[in-house]
């Protein structure tokens, strides 16, 4: 009901050429947003269509990520006020959306601050450093599963396997499941998409619903033979701070979807900038140790999570608008981090771009990606040991991106290992 209204109203305001609305459901702005991001920005630092405020601006961004006076609206800010509240009102909230339980993304301290205490310890950078090893025997051996194959699908047989294989490690998932949770992700990820269609919705639903059934099979099975990883440690834990059940699948099911459905955007968008400046390519294959910086500037330039959404706890003062308690803002992390006055020429991509570390992509504040180092690192090891190998890699063909608006990358991207004439 909640995705019918919102498509409803914003589908009416995308047709009178609101940007917001266009950027949220017009499928052309949702595959290259950022034309109508400078259209934007061009309109000030925060905008309001009347059901929902947007920005791509750095500052205001930052602001509302790290403001306590913000929460994640349960992740239905996009509707107006008065109907959000009517709706919450006639239902329960967690029917609202297709994630049932709704996930950690979406939970507000101090329940938040209680989940990520418990998971956050195992992803420092410390504890992620040593896995880097690790990232690069599973890399090598997705490329000697490909030898003798000059053409394949790079998302297909390398982007996806790898982050999967790790997360899956982490969380004692074992390999017979790899390609099922693959499956299931790709199906649900546009859960995080606003206004979906009553087809798209029923197949993330149904997605979701499985994941959850999958994921209390995977507890119960670790419960009776605990083994080294999070999920052993969560639902072993009989202290005072041990997660509920409902906790568990919040915080768990989550952790692992976005352990393996946003990096493989970001090793693939990385992939087709670098196709598209073989000079900078040339210049990392030099050394070794600039991988991590030219990560940054992928990260940057095309963002593997495009948006996120607050909506304010009180009447608060953002930009010199004053938003009502309840207003809901959408924030476009992939135009804050091409934003003037913090990246000189953003447009441009450049890996050797000294600032490029300060985006957005990993989001601010109490919901800051638990998976930032992870994700750096797995980036980092997998182009580093693909282009390794194959330094001619080139795409073999046009890539297919994602319709999702959330999350940008591809979903086919074939390439060609063979030198080129
Ligand atoms: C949260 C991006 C990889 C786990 C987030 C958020 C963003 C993000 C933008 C916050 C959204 C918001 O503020 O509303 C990314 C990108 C990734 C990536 C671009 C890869 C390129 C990972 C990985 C993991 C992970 C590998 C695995 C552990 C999480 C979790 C949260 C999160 C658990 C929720 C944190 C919380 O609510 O406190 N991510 N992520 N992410 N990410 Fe990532």
């Amino acid at each position: 009901l909640a995705h019918g209204v919102q498509r409803r109203l914003l589908t009416r305001a995308a047709a009178r050429g609101d940007l917001i609305a266009r950027l949220s459901v017009d499928p052309q702005v949702v595959a290259d947003p950022f034309a109508t991001y400078e259209q934007l920005r061009a309109r000030g630092p925060l905008s309001d269509n009347g059901l929902v405020h947007g920005t791509v601006d750095h500052a205001v961004c930052n602001e509302v990520l790290r403001s306590d006076a913000f929460n994640t609206g349960g992740g239905h800010a996009e509707l107006p006020v008065p109907l959000r509240r009517l709706l919450h009102r006639l239902l329960d909230p967690a029917a609202l959306g297709p994630i049932d339980p709704p996930s950690m993304l979406v939970v507000d301290p101090p329940v938040h601050t209680h989940y990520r205490k418990q998971v956050a310890r195992a992803f420092t950078a410390r504890k992620v450093g040593r896995l880097a090893d690790r990232v690069e025997v599973v890399a090598e051996r997705l490329l000697d599963e490909l030898a003798g194959t000059d053409e394949f699908d790079l998302v297909e047989r390398y982007a996806s396997l790898l982050p999967v294989a790790v997360i899956a490690d982490l969380l004692g998932v074992s390999e017979a499941d790899h390609g099922l949770l693959l499956e299931l992700g790709n199906r649900a990820a546009v859960t995080l998409d606003p206004a979906l269609t009553w087809r798209q919705y029923r197949t993330a639903d149904t997605a979701l619903r499985d994941m959850h059934r999958w994921f209390a099979d995977h507890v119960a099975s670790l419960r009776r033979e605990p083994g080294d990883d999070l999920i052993s440690q969560l639902a072993t834990d009989t202290g005072p701070d041990a997660l509920d059940e409902v906790a568990l699948h919040q915080v768990g099911l989550l952790v692992l979807g976005a352990g393996f459905e946003t990096t493989v955007n970001l090793i693939g968008n990385a992939v087709v900038l670098l196709d598209a400046h073989p000079d900078q390519l040339a210049w990392l294959l030099a050394d070794d140790e600039r991988w991590p910086g030219a990560v940054e500037e992928v990260l940057r330039h095309q963002s593997p999570v495009q948006v996120t959404l607050r909506a304010a706890n009180t009447d608060v003062e953002v930009a010199g608008h004053t938003l009502r308690s309840g207003s809901g803002v959408l924030l476009f992390l992939g135009g804050a981090n091409r934003d003037p006055a913090v990246f000189t020429d953003p447009a441009a991509f450049d890996v050797a771009r000294p600032n490029a570390g300060e985006h957005l992509a990993f989001s601010a504040g109490v919901h800051f990606c638990l998976g930032a180092s992870l994700a750096r690192l797995e980036t980092a090891v997998a182009l580093r040991v693909l282009y390794r190998r194959h330094p001619q890699l080139r795409l073999a063909g046009a890539p297919a991106r994602r319709r999702t608006r959330v999350l940008r990358g591809f979903e086919q991207l074939p390439v060609t290992t063979r030198a080129h004439s």
